[in-house]
């Protein structure tokens, strides 16, 4: 093994065209790689940024519509334009028999294994092309299309019936609410959820949306583009957390049960899950506010999350402080994320737990549908470089 990879010296060390040496950052940690208008995570003041808008004023009193309007236009719509993106949406948001008939053939897989290969297949269906050297506007609208199929997607694969017609005047966040617990929901329902998909629909460059980037950067079609989001947020460090946060709720059944078997997790190793974040040193603004729809809601899992909450908070904090402590190093803080009331909103609402991860997509997707279109109207192929750690051929 070849031991050199700090040593900018050494002829495997990588550098740029222009002959520069390149710096190393495992988990491209610290590492800007793009210009977006759409989002702005200021992990020090514990704030999100959607287009120009606090994403937590947006969360509570607009609607998923107005929002995706927002970042697809930079601003909010009057209510005509709201009326027009609304129908575009709904209208494309039906899916035809035939691609009906395909999605229900995935079934029975793991729901976002299944989501990811549905959208594939439809995308594939229907033609769409690499969007290198086509009208940028053909590609967007192409995105517009697949993403506006997220609820019938789901709602298909979790009941293998063809997606209810209409369904009233239902916008987005009751479709999807709808298709999945199969009865009208409730107007507090509804809320909830469309809090919920609102505060997750955009957030940085993550790594799903970096993943989206990526893809979309060497002119592959918008298909592979989001279904490249798609596997990249499956996994549990991204957007496959919260189904274990209900996990982590019934182990623990009862709150003078919780110090106990977070301790053991931890001491065994187990990362607990809703807690620690990348970017954000302070409270995840998501959190809370999902935090306030849970009490507010007030279901029978309140008491135990409170008291899960915060003695992960406080033996995670301990854990950090004797760390910081042994390597001289200052105290990082771990605090609650998104995912950790994300997985008692959406629990109490009827989405069954299975469903978590495909309910974070249907709302991120849309993020990754705006990336995408941004990086079509200003694109740089992505091609980072790599410290080569083998032996080197004898000259
Ligand atoms: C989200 C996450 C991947 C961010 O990680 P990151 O900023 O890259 O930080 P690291 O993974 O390098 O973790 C730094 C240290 O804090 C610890 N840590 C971070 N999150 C932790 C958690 N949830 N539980 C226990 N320890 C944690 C790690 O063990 C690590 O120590 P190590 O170097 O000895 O392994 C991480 O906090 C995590 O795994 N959380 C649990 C999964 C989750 O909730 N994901 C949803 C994110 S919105």
């Amino acid at each position: 093994m070849n031991n050199n990879t700090n040593n900018p010296s050494n002829s495997n060390t990588p550098s740029t065209a222009s002959g520069t040496v390149a710096s190393f950052s495992p988990g491209l940690e610290g590492v800007v790689a793009c210009k977006t208008r759409l989002s702005h995570v200021d992990g020090a003041g514990g704030k999100l940024v959607l287009a120009g808008h606090n994403a937590i004023t947006l969360a509570e009193n607009n609607t998923i519509e107005e929002v995706w309007f927002l970042l697809h236009e930079g601003r909010l719509p009057n209510a005509a334009e709201l009326h027009a993106f609304r129908n575009r949406i709904e209208s494309l948001g039906q899916m035809p028999a035939d691609e009906i008939n395909l999605v229900k053939k995935l079934r029975g897989a793991e729901p976002l294994s299944a989501f990811r290969t549905a959208l594939s297949a439809i995308a594939n269906k229907r033609g769409y092309k690499p969007w290198l050297g086509r009208p940028a506007k053909e590609a967007i609208d192409e995105i517009m299309a697949l993403c506006a199929l997220a609820p019938a997607i789901v709602e298909v694969l979790h009941t293998g019936r063809r997606p209810r017609l209409k369904k009233d005047d239902a916008g987005y966040a009751e479709r999807y609410l709808w298709g999945v617990t199969g009865k009208k929901p409730s107007k507090d329902d509804v809320r909830a959820v469309e809090t919920y998909l609102i505060l997750t629909m955009d957030h940085g460059l993550n790594a799903s949306t970096f993943a989206s980037r990526v893809a979309a950067s060497t002119g592959a079609d918008v298909g592979a583009a989001i279904t490249s989001g798609i596997g990249t947020l499956s996994g549990p460090l991204h957007g496959g957390a919260p189904g274990p946060v209900l996990d982590m709720l019934d182990s623990i059944a009862s709150p003078d049960q919780a110090d106990a078997w977070v301790r053991a997790q931890l001491a065994g190793g187990t990362r607990l899950m809703g807690f620690g974040h990348r970017i954000y040193r302070t409270d995840d603004p998501r959190s809370m506010c999902l935090k306030r729809v849970a009490e507010r809601q007030n279901g029978p899992r309140i008491e135990l999350a409170k008291v899960t909450e915060q003695t992960c908070l406080n033996v995670l904090a301990e854990k950090q402080c004797q760390r910081a402590a042994a390597e001289g190093k200052a105290v990082r803080a771990l605090r609650v994320n998104v995912e950790f009331w994300t997985a008692v909103v959406l629990e109490h609402v009827g989405i069954p737990r299975q469903l978590f991860s495909s309910t974070f997509c249907a709302s991120r997707i849309i993020g990754w549908g705006e990336h995408i279109a941004e990086q079509i109207q200003d694109n740089k192929l992505f091609r980072p470089l790599s410290i080569y750690t083998g032996e080197m051929p004898a000259e």
